[in-house]
């Protein structure tokens, strides 16, 4: 008990001035099975360990023991139940420090409870958080008129015209594949131009019609039939375009990276094939860039240095436009927009007040041609480190994947050790595709944090070599 105790408290003085401890600013429910009983075994453990996962008899455990009935099993979770946020850092609920190179999964781009973001939420929720989209309200318009302008003057998205606002992710992804579909129907009334075109490892969402343009037999198959109209092509295959996309195919969705899919980038010579010949057979080029997209890559769109010609028809963003706050936007040309009808489409929650309010000051921010060569330098010192490793771990180590501060290391071997290691050792990472580790963290992670997690990661492959 005693030795537990000193390492909370050690654990909490390497908090910054200001961190709150968790047990101050947050009441969690716990259950009271929480006493605690330390076995020697444990005690070595933890002992040579900064941050051992939570044990069997922790607080954590016991709180998990609690929910975990009563919560739909549709995730694998670690033991450390997290309760706090700063920056780049978590905290769990026995105050063990995290750095964290997962953002949220590439969501907390300007880092956790970024202080102008919480007074902004504070503010608008004392102003108003809801009316419904059958109202106007100052926010929805401001939000759209911003990632409009902001794209446009990127160099992205050139002909970008219009916004809908909705909730997340696949909800972007749906709002795009509908309208594709409707565009399709106005052009070729007969319903023939339907077809829509996916790649392998994409990820797109989890509802039926993201899903099915996600063909992973691992998401899709419990739930086949998928919607009826997807095919599937090999990503940065020029040659099989011709074959795959044709006039009964009204888009084709693609990630310019894929993230999910294990950090894959696309050829700039694929994509610009690509839209050459969406335009030659009248489909809609339509890029996901719900997890590459807003200045992740160094620039504010990952096809924002693509020529013109390449350019969406509809482009879709989600995670890191409301760092943690649920919303998502599609956003689409004349061509599109001119065709999507009053009562076509629709969200009771997308486009509320508050998400938009908050975005709209994020959108301004992740524009910063500043913080976005801060990211092309950052991505050079994990870049360096991940040399280092590659030199060190060569048989471990195949191949270093992405852009700016969306990277992946492949590995030849199954990760979840090293992921397990890095964690006890407080640094979060996550997986993606097949073995390998993906690096996703805040923008505004800094030089000390990045040498902290290679230093960490470095530790964390050593302790898994046999
Ligand atoms: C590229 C891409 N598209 C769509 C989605 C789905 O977003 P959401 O989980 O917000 O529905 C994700 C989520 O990981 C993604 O990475």
């Amino acid at each position: 008990m005693a030795f537990r105790a000193s390492l909370r408290l050690a654990a909490s003085a390497a908090r910054p001035a200001g961190a709150r401890l968790y047990s101050q600013a947050v009441a969690v429910p716990t259950s009271s099975a929480a006493s605690v009983r330390v076995t020697s075994a444990q005690i070595q453990r933890d002992a040579a360990l900064p941050n051992p996962d939570p044990a069997e008899d922790s607080a954590s455990a016991a709180l998990v023991r609690d929910h975990a009935p009563f919560m739909v099993a549709t995730y694998a979770r670690p033991p450390p139940v997290f309760v706090n946020g700063e920056g780049s850092y978590l905290w769990d609920i026995e105050n063990r420090k995290y750095l964290d190179l997962t953002a949220g999964i590439a969501v907390n781009s300007l880092g956790h409870c970024n202080p102008e973001l919480s007074k902004l939420i504070a503010q608008q929720a004392k102003t108003l958080m809801h009316a419904s989209n059958l109202y106007y309200n100052p926010w929805t318009g401001a939000l759209s008129k911003l990632l409009i302008e902001k794209t446009v003057a990127s160099g992205g998205m050139h002909d970008a015209t219009a916004v809908f606002v909705c909730n997340s992710g696949s909800e972007a992804n749906e709002a795009g594949i509908k309208f594709a579909r409707k565009v399709g129907k106005v052009l070729d009334p007969s319903g023939a131009k339907h077809e829509i075109v996916c790649f392998g490892n994409a990820f797109h969402g989890r509802t039926m019609g993201a899903l099915s343009a996600t063909p992973n037999p691992k998401y899709q198959a419990p739930f086949s039939p998928m919607v009826p109209g997807f095919k599937v092509g090999v990503y940065n295959d020029i040659e099989s375009l011709k074959e795959l996309i044709t006039p009964e195919t009204c888009s084709v969705i693609v990630e310019p990276i894929q993230g999910e899919g294990g950090v894959q980038v696309a050829d700039e010579e694929f994509l610009v094939e690509l839209a050459a010949r969406c335009r030659k057979v009248g489909a809609l080029l339509h890029y996901d860039e719900i997890q590459c997209g807003l200045s992740r890559t160094g620039t504010f769109w990952a096809h924002s240095h693509l020529p013109k010609e390449a350019h969406p028809d509809i482009l879709t963003t989600a995670k890191a436009l409301g760092n943690g706050f649920p919303i998502g936007a599609t956003i689409v040309n004349a061509h599109v927009a001119d065709k999507i009808k009053v009562g076509d489409h629709g969200t009771t929650f997308g486009g509320n007040p508050l998400a938009c309010r908050l975005a709209h000051h994020i959108v301004s921010r992740l524009a910063e041609p500043e913080l976005q060569e801060a990211v092309l330098e950052k991505e050079g010192l994990f870049r360096d480190g991940f040399a280092m490793l590659q030199s060190q771990y060569p048989n471990l180590i195949r191949q270093v994947r992405g852009r700016g501060l969306i990277l992946g290391l492949q590995l030849t071997e199954d990760p979840a050790r090293i992921i397990k290691a890095a964690r006890e050792r407080g640094v979060l990472i996550i997986t993606a595709g097949t073995n390998t580790l993906r690096f996703v963290p805040s923008l505004l992670i800094s030089k000390e944090e990045i040498e902290e997690g290679l230093r960490v990661l470095g530790e964390a492959i050593e302790a898994t070599r046999e």
